[in-house]
């Protein structure tokens, strides 16, 4: 199934559901291998005076602030320091980039733009998940065991958007 050195899958689905909420929402799913970098991105178009939110969790601690007006940046270590010097931000896209992720770091990051918010499944695989991804390779012939690090690091990354149209 993993035959390429990275494969991007893109899901869409659209749910209409009855009543109660009003507003738009959306879930994007993404996988990444453990200690491999990920970049969320809300693909908004921003202004330049946006404030961009992203927190770890549903309305959980801020972990970055973007202020394209004062052009200025927040980057928080997060909660005990889990994300220390691994977080990173672009003030022109508003993306979000968590390097040398951990297994810990899976969740709900949730991204609000001028009211707007963007929620972020991230799943961090480890390396029972890239082990066995190998494995499907198969016979891809990774002869140099001294790649095998990289060859994980681009063995799949798959991303599932599901958007979740909630509508009266
Ligand atoms: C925002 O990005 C611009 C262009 O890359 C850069 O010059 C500026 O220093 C950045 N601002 C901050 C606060 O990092
Ligand atoms: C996030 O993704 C995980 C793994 O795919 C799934 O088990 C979980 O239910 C998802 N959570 C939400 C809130 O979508």
């Amino acid at each position: 199934m993993f035959t390429g050195k990275t494969l991007v899958f893109f899901w869409l689905y659209f749910c209409r559901l009855d009543g109660v909420f009003a507003d738009t929402d959306a879930v994007k799913s993404v996988s990444v291998m453990e200690g491999d970098s990920v970049t969320l991105n809300s693909d908004t178009e921003l202004k330049d005076d946006d404030v961009i939110e992203w927190r770890f969790g549903t309305y959980g601690p801020l972990i970055a602030r973007i202020n394209r007006e004062l052009d200025e940046i927040f980057i928080s270590d997060g909660t005990d320091g889990r994300f220390r010097d691994r977080l990173k931000v672009d003030n022109q896209t508003g993306s979000l980039t968590i390097m040398n992720t951990r297994i810990t770091d899976s969740g709900l990051y949730e991204v609000t733009i001028r009211g707007s918010k963007t929620t972020f499944n991230v799943t961090v695989y480890g390396p029972d998940k890239t082990d066995k991804e190998l494995y499907e390779r198969g016979t891809e012939k990774e002869s140099d065991t001294s790649s095998a690090p990289s060859a994980g690091a681009v063995a799949g990354i798959v991303v599932v958007v599901v958007l979740l149209h909630l509508a009266l």
